[in-house]
């Protein structure tokens, strides 16, 4: 499976018990909140634009984010990729997909993003993308932040 072939879906009736079986390392379960709860807040929370990962037609991940239409900046509060799929280039695609999407909504300068300090495959991932450290928020994550250039959007 190439890269090329993972695109983002929405979140349906029909595949979100799968995004619930979705699973993380024992070690990974810190850095994210759980599928479960990021489906109960998409339900409740109407600026929550939810995605499922697709390589082909294999479920392989899950991201969440929200681009309100009064604010420029976007946040991605969700990402993770399957325990099984992981180390595969998926999580780079997946991220480049939903900048991709975030940029073609056409209000949004920046996109930021959260992850705990010593999470070093977030940090390398979003560094890679252009993602740039701002500082640790009140509850010690990591901020970083993408600011589109003017000609992108
Ligand atoms: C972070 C995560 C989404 C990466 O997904 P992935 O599909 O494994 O990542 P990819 O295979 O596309 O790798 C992309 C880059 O991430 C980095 N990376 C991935 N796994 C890594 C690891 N174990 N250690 C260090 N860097 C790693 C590398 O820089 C890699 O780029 P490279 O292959 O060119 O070196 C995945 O590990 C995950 O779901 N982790 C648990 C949840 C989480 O931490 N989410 C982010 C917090 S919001």
């Amino acid at each position: 499976m190439k890269t090329g072939e993972i695109r983002l879906a929405s979140l349906t009736k029909a595949n979100q018990a799968l995004v619930a079986s979705l699973e993380l390392a024992p070690d990974q379960m810190d850095f994210v909140a759980s599928n479960a709860e990021s489906l109960d807040e998409a339900a409740s929370d109407g600026d929550a634009r939810p995605r499922v990962v697709m390589a082909g037609d294999r479920m392989v991940g899950f991201l969440m984010y929200e681009a309100p239409q009064d604010d420029d900046e976007a946040r991605i509060y969700r990402f993770m990729i399957d325990r099984t799929w992981q180390g595969r280039g998926y999580g780079k695609a997946a991220l480049r997909e939903v900048l991709d999407e975030i940029r073609r909504l056409g209000h949004i300068r920046h996109v930021s993003i959260c992850y705990e300090p010593h999470n070093e495959a977030a940090r390398q991932l979003y560094r890679a993308a252009g993602f740039v450290e701002q500082g640790l928020d009140e509850d010690g994550e990591m901020i970083a932040d993408l600011a589109f250039a003017a000609d992108d959007r």
